[in-house]
């Protein structure tokens, strides 16, 4: 069941929402090489403390930390460690917080120092992706239309959508109805509707779209060993068009 929020409820989430922005803009400026994932996940602590609010994805499920971080052939549920990043690698960030009961949730992958041409491309069709769906996301479209945008744009650049993780709705809890898949076919699925916020989450593949679990149970890899991006905005759908709640100010 889709849950549709009221005004006051979007502003609350409009709040978390921004936070989880400018933690991860934080975060960003700190990615470079020699930097471990685990530094960066203690400092996400650090700063959900100053902010008062509380990682939502910390003890999810029983994962342990407040930051998923997914290194090259990683492509989500990556987990901080104290493997120094190298010139070269892509990191993805995603990064969720819970304020006064409301979630954020949002994805960024960046480059750790000059990566290749191929992997700057890729980060560039993922996050061109992520934009391609947002339009979409508006009063009267359909759900098939925003999973198709993805998909259109990343396969129009030979890259692969992943199919076994979705994105999805949020709100009270991090992950509502409806699921979005970033792969699907225009004018099919439920029409969307003002007061519905969508956590739209393209995760992109520069091989093959087959991904394994790892033995650890939550990092997701890709099957080929290529290279995955991760982009992700919680969306609200309003009666003048999509607003990006965790746009980077
Ligand atoms: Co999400």
């Amino acid at each position: 069941m889709v849950i549709l929020k009221l005004p006051d409820e979007i502003e609350k989430l409009r709040i978390s929402n921004l936070i989880v922005a400018q933690i991860l803009s934080e975060l960003r400026e700190r990615v470079k090489p020699g930097v471990t994932t685990g530094e960066l996940d203690g400092y996400c602590e650090e700063l959900c403390r100053n902010k008062r609010v509380k990682p939502a994805f910390k003890g999810y499920r029983g994962y342990p930390f407040a930051l998923c971080t997914s290194v090259n052939g990683e492509v989500v549920h990556g987990m901080p460690s104290e493997r120094p990043l190298v010139a070269g690698d892509i990191l993805s960030l995603d990064f969720g917080v819970n304020y006064k009961g409301f979630y954020g949730d949002a994805a960024i992958t960046v480059p750790v120092g000059v990566v290749s041409a191929e992997a700057m491309r890729l980060l560039a069709v993922t996050e061109a992706g992520l934009y391609d769906a947002i339009l979409q996301a508006r009063a009267g479209n359909r759900l098939g239309d925003v999973s198709a945008a993805v998909q259109e744009r990343v396969e129009a650049a030979g890259f692969s959508v992943v199919r076994d993780f979705v994105g999805h709705g949020i709100g009270r809890s991090l992950h509502e109805d409806p699921q979005i898949p970033n792969y699907g076919v225009r004018g099919r699925g439920i029409e969307l509707k003002p007061g519905m916020v969508l956590a739209i989450e393209p995760m992109v593949n520069e091989g093959s779209y087959e991904v394994r679990v790892l033995p650890d149970g939550w990092t997701v890899v890709t099957r080929d060993g290529k290279l995955s991006a991760h982009f992700e905005h919680s969306v609200a759908i309003t009666e003048n068009g999509p607003e990006i709640l965790s746009r980077i100010q």
